[in-house]
């Protein structure tokens, strides 16, 4: 399928199946993920959205259909899938013992790369964490945690991360910070394939939204495609309602770049989301 001008996608998924038992989680999944881009795998608790990372990053066998990673078969060639990922799981990977600086070194130690210390002073000014680099990772807050957690998966320069709903339980700030993280790795050429619960987080940070739900993707496209699913969009004025997220932010003075999304102008809308527009 690809052609002279497209290149090869970073990840494709070709009917992929798995079960559990009596319990057939993914049925058939099929999506292509271009490199650089940045991947949102959309689903409700229990889709499948793990199982099917654990599948592209090696650690689970599917039971039918192909992947691959930068080019390499999981089934067949999963060294070299693992030498081109990194995976940020759903819960985090950091040792609380250490220091944020002690994680990353020994990561990079266990990655056999040279100046760990270099490396973990790099990425932990990447970051936002110098500062706090030196203590506990225990004392961190949930989103410095989820930070440090994501800049360990980035030792290495991997191509292609995969990132297992990486701001669940995060407050709305952390949120956002994490969200910059995600962005600023794929303006640097990485792949991101993400899976979030979360509607927003996959409006603000991905080019394209697979939806997976009873084991199928049920739609594949851009935010502006998806919206185009909705009845043609009309013009409504509607008063000004903040939400608690605008309230929470404004509140804690916090200005980043995601939370700015809301123009003072009057936008079309679709119905469905007439009621977060302003005048
Ligand atoms: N190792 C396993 N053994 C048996 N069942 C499993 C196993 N792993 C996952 N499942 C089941 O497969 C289904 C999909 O689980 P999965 O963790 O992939 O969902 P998810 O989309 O990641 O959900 P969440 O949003 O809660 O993280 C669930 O019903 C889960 O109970
Ligand atoms: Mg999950």
């Amino acid at each position: 399928m690809t052609t002279a001008t497209q290149p090869a996608p970073a990840i494709r998924v070709q009917g992929i199946e798995k079960s559990f038992k009596d319990l057939q989680v993914l049925k058939g999944v099929d999506f292509d993920v271009k490199a650089g881009s940045i991947f949102a795998l959309l689903g409700s608790n229990g889709a499948g959205k793990t199982t099917l990372v654990r599948i592209l990053s090696t650690l689970l066998k599917a039971d039918a259909g192909t992947a691959t990673v930068h080019g390499f078969d999981v089934a067949a060639k999963p060294n070299d899938v693992r030498e081109s990922i990194s995976l940020t799981g759903q819960f985090a990977a950091v040792d609380e013992v250490l220091t944020g600086r002690e994680n990353l070194v020994l990561v990079a130690k266990l990655r056999h790369l040279k100046n760990p210390g270099a490396i973990a002073d790099d990425l932990l000014a990447m970051f936002g964490l110098t500062e706090a680099g030196g203590r506990r990772a225990a004392t961190y807050s949930g989103g410095m945690r989820r930070r440090l957690d994501i800049s360990m998966s980035l030792i290495g320069d991997p191509p292609v991360i995969f990132l297992d709903e990486p701001t669940t339980g995060l407050d709305p700030q952390a949120r956002i910070e994490v969200w910059q993280t995600v962005k600023q790795l794929a303006k640097g050429g990485t792949t991101v394939l993400l899976t979030t619960q979360y509607l927003d987080e996959a409006e603000q940070l991905a080019d394209r939204i697979a939806i997976l739900h009873e084991g199928r993707i049920i739609q594949n496209g851009t935010l502006a495609e998806l919206k185009q699913l909705l009845p043609a969009a009309k013009v409504e004025y509607v008063e000004k309602q903040p939400s608690l997220e605008d309230v929470f932010l404004t509140l804690v003075g916090h200005t980043g770049e995601a939370a700015t999304d809301d123009a003072d102008t009057t936008r079309a809308s679709g119905s469905a989301s007439a009621g977060k527009e302003l005048r």
